[in-house]
C-alpha cells in the first residue's frame, strides 16, 4: 500500500491538514475526509460538472484532480457561499426564486462555475451564459431556468458586489 502524504491548504477559509493516499481524487477527499458532502459525484471523468469547486478562484473539476495537487492552495466549496444558515448567496437566490433546480444533484456543479464567471462578466448575454454554462450536465430542468436565473443573479451581484 503507497505510503500516505501529508498535505495542507485552506478551504472555504479555513486552514486543513491530512494525510492522503497518493492515489486519492480530491473530490473524494473533500467529500469523504472532510466530510463536505455538497460537492457532487457525477461522471467521474471530467464531462458532467458536478464536481465542480474553486481552487485560487477559478472553477475546477475536482474528480480529475488528486487531493495532492490541493496541497498549499485555496479551495472552495458550494459550502462557502452561503454567510449564514438563513442568508442564501444572490446565485443560491436567484436559483431558488427563478426554480433554477429539480432534483439539484447538478446545482453545486453549476453555482461553482458560475460564481467566477459572474464576477468575471457582470452582464452576460443569454448567449454568452449558455456557453459559460456548456460544460456542466442537467438532466431535469431543460436549462431555461437556469439561464434565467444566472439573469437574474447577475443583476443581484451587480447590487450587492
Ligand atoms: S463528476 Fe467531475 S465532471 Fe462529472
Ligand atoms: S436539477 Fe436535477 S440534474 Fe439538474
Amino acid at each position: 500500500m503507497a505510503e500516505k502524504i501529508q498535505i495542507a491548504f485552506t478551504i472555504n477559509g479555513k486552514e486543513h491538514q491530512g494525510e492522503v493516499d497518493p492515489r486519492m481524487l480530491l473530490v473524494d477527499y473533500i467529500r469523504q475526509e472532510i466530510g463536505l458532502t455538497g460537492t457532487h459525484v457525477g461522471c467521474e471523468h471530467g464531462v458532467c460538472g458536478a464536481c465542480t469547486i474553486m481552487l485560487n478562484g477559478q472553477s475546477v473539476r475536482s474528480c480529475i484532480m488528486l487531493a495532492v495537487q490541493a496541497d498549499g492552495q485555496r479551495v472552495e466549496t458550494v459550502e462557502s457561499l452561503a454567510s449564514s444558515e438563513d442568508e442564501l448567496h444572490p446565485l443560491q437566490q436567484a436559483f431558488w426564486e427563478a426554480h433554477g433546480l429539480q432534483c439539484g444533484f447538478c446545482t453545486p456543479g453549476f453555482l461553482m462555475t458560475l460564481k467566477p464567471y459572474l464576477e468575471a462578466n457582470p452582464n452576460p448575454s443569454e448567449e454568452e451564459i449558455r456557453e459559460a454554462l456548456s460544460g456542466n450536465i442537467c438532466r431535469c430542468t431543460g436549462y431555461q431556468h437556469i439561464v434565467d436565473a444566472v439573469q437574474i443573479a447577475a443583476k443581484k451581484m451587480q447590487a450587492s458586489p
